[in-house]
């Protein structure tokens, strides 16, 4: 059974290129409900632990230096059905195969900064919402 919460980032391309706003926008559009958010930066430790399930993958050192490089947005978002939807609203990984209309195909740049990150399932949403944020800061 699915639950109704998922994790995004708005990475540090779409944050240095004055995308946060367009990408919330359409977020709200697609009926996602925020439940946190906050801008930070991750440390190349944090960010290497965030993505720790990547280690042994080829571009796991390119993925933290870029994911620890600039101001990132976090949120925990809520919608029925919200990881499938989300990841269907994001788009492909790479930006090449994103379909129209998706958040990447309007604001990713390449496979590596591609604008957005978004959980792969009910598990990981937990987990990473757990990242960063605690009870009290969770709407
Ligand atoms: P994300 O959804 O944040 O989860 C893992 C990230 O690894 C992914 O988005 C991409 O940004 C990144 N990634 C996946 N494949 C590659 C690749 N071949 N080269 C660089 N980065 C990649």
């Amino acid at each position: 059974m699915a639950t109704n919460r998922t994790f995004t980032m708005i990475k540090p391309d779409a944050v240095e290129n004055g995308h946060i706003g367009g990408i919330l926008d359409k977020i709200n559009a697609a009926g996602f409900r925020i439940v946190a958010m906050k801008m930070t930066r991750l440390s190349t430790q944090k960010a290497g632990e965030f993505y720790a399930v990547h280690s042994a993958r080829p571009f796991y050192g390119e993925l933290v230096e870029f994911m620890s490089s600039g101001h990132i947005v976090a949120a925990i978002l809520e919608k029925t059905n919200a990881v499938e939807d989300f990841r269907k609203l994001i788009g492909a990984t790479n930006p090449a195969n994103a379909e129209e209309g998706t958040i990447r195909k309007q604001y990713a740049e390449s496979i590596g900064r591609n604008a957005v990150h978004g959980s792969d399932s009910d598990e990981n949403a937990q987990i990473e919402g757990d990242f960063f944020f605690s009870g009290l800061e969770k709407f």
